[in-house]
């Protein structure tokens, strides 16, 4: 179902008790979402389940994995499977980061099988797509976001495509400050729901939550959120401090 999203990155950041003071901070009190609203906290695996027992009992609010293995189980020594987040009791798992992709050569086809197999756990996958700006540059984000689109998710069927959330994050726009205008911003997500549209329909596509990321703060938030197509942010440096995080959250379309 189409949501409206905050959803934070922590990406390697925290020690444990800088993690337990600001899942105290964004916790305590949590700041009240409508019903259409959810806030999803991406930590480092080791604070899964610390970062759960936080925001236990508050309405709306859940923990994500930052990423997952391609494989189910066995020797990946220093891997994580999408089963394992699950039982950890886990709803969401970020999928496809840029910067899995680029540090961690990670391709369309494995994040295919990363989102098959988050499906599988009954994990919900946040799949990030994004160009560099050398695409965007040269005028081919669409060609480009498209084939990320279509080679890493277009192997679901009509009935699971539903299950997933987009991320769209222009790589020139993550942790430089330099955030995409509302209006490119606007024009990419429409062009992913008509690509959505094309595959399966548009009660589909109509239907898929897409968050924008790249250097969103407190202060763009709203501009980007009132799009008729950004359906909330995926925030990296910006959901590290508390206050700014809930001025995210509080810029979510009402
Ligand atoms: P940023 O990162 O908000 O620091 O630009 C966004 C992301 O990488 O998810």
């Amino acid at each position: 179902m189409r949501m409206q999203i905050a959803a934070a990155n922590w990406k390697m950041n925290c020690t444990l008790d800088e993690a337990k003071q600001l899942l105290k901070e964004l916790s305590s009190p949590a700041i009240k979402i409508k019903s259409q609203h959810r806030v999803i906290i991406a930590v480092p695996f080791p604070y899964l389940i610390l970062a759960k027992e936080f925001f236990t009992g508050v309405p709306g609010y859940f923990v994500a994995a930052q990423n997952c293995y391609d494989k189910e189980a066995g020797a990946y020594t220093g891997e994580v499977s999408a089963a394992m987040i699950a039982s950890c009791g886990i709803t969401h798992v970020i999928i496809g980061h840029s910067e899995r992709r680029s540090y961690f050569s990670e391709t369309n086809a494995m994040l295919a099988e990363k989102v098959k197999l988050a499906l599988k756990n009954h994990l919900t996958p946040i799949f990030c797509c994004g160009e560099s700006l050398k695409v965007r540059e040269e005028n081919l984000q669409n060609a480009f976001i498209g084939r990320q689109i279509e080679e890493s998710l277009f192997h679901l069927e009509p009935g699971q495509f539903p299950r997933i959330i987009i991320a769209y994050e222009p790589i020139w726009a993550i942790g430089t400050g330099k955030t995409a205008t509302s209006e490119q911003a606007q024009e990419m997500h429409s062009f992913i729901r008509r690509t959505i549209t094309e595959k399966y329909g548009s009660s589909v596509a109509e239907d898929i939550t897409i968050l924008y990321g790249g250097s969103v703060k407190g202060s763009n938030a709203a501009e980007l959120f009132e799009k008729p197509d950004v359906d909330g942010g995926l925030v990296g440096g910006a959901s590290l401090k508390a206050a700014e995080f809930k001025k995210i959250i509080e810029s979510l379309k009402k």
